[in-house]
């Protein structure tokens, strides 16, 4: 395992957001080839990785086709050419390809469930779970549906009975206990490795195995009205069932199969069961740490996430940590774009693979959607309490041309974009020597410069409240990170001879101001990388 940063953008987004699928979907070959050069020439990483989806009622994760043919089925959606094209233009760029893989459900337009729900009898009746009403001719069980905090069952009035479903009605949940549906979903990594994808991330991985006796869940003791309305439950049996670490396995063995090839879990769960997720070097590479989007923003209580993860992790299993995804709002609204520069720092320098989302190496921030412009069926069905994840997935902000120059002016974006796209934009920042963007690049050089930035050892410091402190570390050299989590200067007479230290680079300033007496005056929100002999 190597520690590349890895970097999450939907490629298709430009067919998606024009509202004019077809006419550019001719032009896809094109387009993908242009939309890579787009996003090597905005990040300038070399070794991006991307995550594709199909797209209709839940931002991609209702899949209508696993294995694209040569023609394309559906307005938008993309053939096999044109991952092709994507897969050889990010290659020829040294960039890795990884796609999403939604193995819990599909669409409710899937050939599959088209033909489990047509009769009892169906021979791929069983790739789903249908269960009879109960006896009340109610739900089989009070399992939820996650948007809407309704049942997880919908009722078929043509075969009489439910079928079970974690997210949409249009997204049925698939049954891996069937030999039958393992194999055929195990064969879609296998169609893409094929083809050369260098590994998948794997949707709610937790979620697939589920209890086979369909108990009810209990009561969730913290619940409280006004909280989301699918958390009144605790989901003890469709979710983190214990037979996941099978399902585990079983896709792990596929990618055994090829040489160099990464599995990466979305697993939302507290460290201590987390670290369960690699196995014994025989499940997943990286189960997902999303605790960077849920710890408070302090330092102490970073330490403490960072020395928990560092301790339990197996044996030879690498770390990871995420700042950012497509279902939580941004970084730069979360911690506010004074702490956004302090967040990349602090992401980039950690010991592990660091996964970014477009757009936050711009500060890009939440955008605040109109009514009418919603699309996140999660808002639609709980409004108004902050769970949609429009604000996130505004377009990327490439120019001050008019959308961004995301798309052509005159084209009504899928979602708005965000009203400081003239300032806050990757041509801009690019000019800027001291802009968001260049930091960014800055970091992510050093890096891939100094081993011990990349593969070194972590150990955290004692430092005064407010300021994290850890040293990266490896027979190659020593680095010193101070991070200012307050609005406040701050000082810090350090634990090390001042002429041992060296300041390499500040999130304010080009040249560092760094160090006098041997006490560090860190500016608010600061952040600094020094060489430490
Ligand atoms: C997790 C994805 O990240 C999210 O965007 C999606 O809505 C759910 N899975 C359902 O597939």
């Amino acid at each position: 395992m190597n520690s590349l940063p890895f970097y999450i953008v939907d490629v298709f987004a430009e067919e998606k957001y024009t509202g004019n699928q077809l006419a550019v979907f001719r032009h896809a070959q094109e387009l993908s080839d242009e939309t890579m050069q787009k996003i090597a020439r905005e990040t300038n990483f070399s070794e991006t990785t991307f995550i594709l989806s199909d797209a209709k009622r839940d931002g991609g994760y209702d899949v209508r086709i696993f294995t694209p043919g040569t023609e394309v089925p559906f307005a938008g959606h993309p053939t096999l050419g044109t991952a092709h094209a994507l897969i050889e233009a990010a290659h020829n760029r040294d960039l890795k390809v990884i796609l999403d893989f939604v193995p819990g459900h599909t669409s409710d337009q899937h050939p599959w469930f088209r033909e489990s729900r047509s009769s009892r009898d169906n021979p791929r009746r069983d790739w789903y779970f249908w269960q009879d009403p109960a006896v009340d001719g109610g739900p089989p069980n009070n399992w939820l549906s996650r948007f809407d905090g309704k049942s997880g069952w919908t009722f078929d009035e043509h075969t009489g009975q439910y079928y079970l479903h974690s997210f949409l009605k249009e997204q049925p949940d698939l049954n891996w206990r069937n030999p039958d549906v393992r194999a055929a979903m195990l064969d879609v990594l296998r169609f893409w490795f094929d083809r050369g994808v260098d590994g998948f991330r794997i949707d709610v991985s937790y979620r697939v195995m589920k209890d086979p006796q369909f108990p009810d869940n209990p009561p969730n003791p913290d619940w409280h009205e006004g909280m989301d309305p699918s958390l009144r439950l605790l989901e003890k049996h469709n979710k983190n069932h214990p037979d996941v670490h099978h399902f585990n396995r079983w896709v792990r063995s596929v990618a055994d199969e090829y040489d160099r090839r990464v599995l990466i879990g979305e697993i939302n769960v507290a460290l201590p069961n987390l670290v369960q997720h690699y196995g014994q070097g025989d499940e997943l590479h990286l189960p997902f740490n999303f605790r960077l989007l849920r710890e408070p923003w302090e330092p102490a209580a970073i330490r403490a996430m960072v020395e928990q993860y560092e301790r339990l992790l197996p044996a030879g299993a690498w770390p990871n940590y995420v700042l950012g995804n497509h279902d939580i709002h941004r970084v730069a609204t979360r911690v506010g774009p004074d702490q956004a520069r302090v967040a990349m720092m602090l992401l980039l320098t950690l010991r592990g693979t660091p996964t970014m989302y477009y757009g936050d190496e711009i500060g890009m921030e939440d955008v605040p959607i109109p009514l009418d412009r919603v699309q996140d069926p999660w808002e639609l069905f709980v409004p108004g309490m902050g769970l949609g994840r429009d604000p996130e997935r505004t377009p990327m902000q490439w120019d001050d041309a008019p959308n961004a120059g995301f798309c052509p002016a005159g084209v009504t974006t899928w979602l708005p974009i965000a009203a400081d796209y003239e300032t806050v934009n990757v041509v801009t920042q690019q000019m800027q020597e001291d802009s968001m963007l260049r930091f960014t690049r800055r970091l992510i050089a050093l890096r891939r410069e100094h081993p011990a930035l990349n593969m070194g050892a972590i150990k955290m410091l004692d430092a005064p409240e407010g300021i994290l402190a850890y040293v990266r570390e490896d027979e190659t050299g020593r680095f010193l990170v101070v991070l200012n989590f307050t609005g406040e200067p701050q000082s810090w007479t350090l634990p090390v001879p001042e002429q041992a230290v060296q300041p390499l680079l500040s999130t304010h300033a080009l040249t560092p101001a760094g160090l006098e007496a041997g006490v560090l005056a860190l500016q608010p929100d600061e952040g600094l990388l020094l060489a430490y002999n």
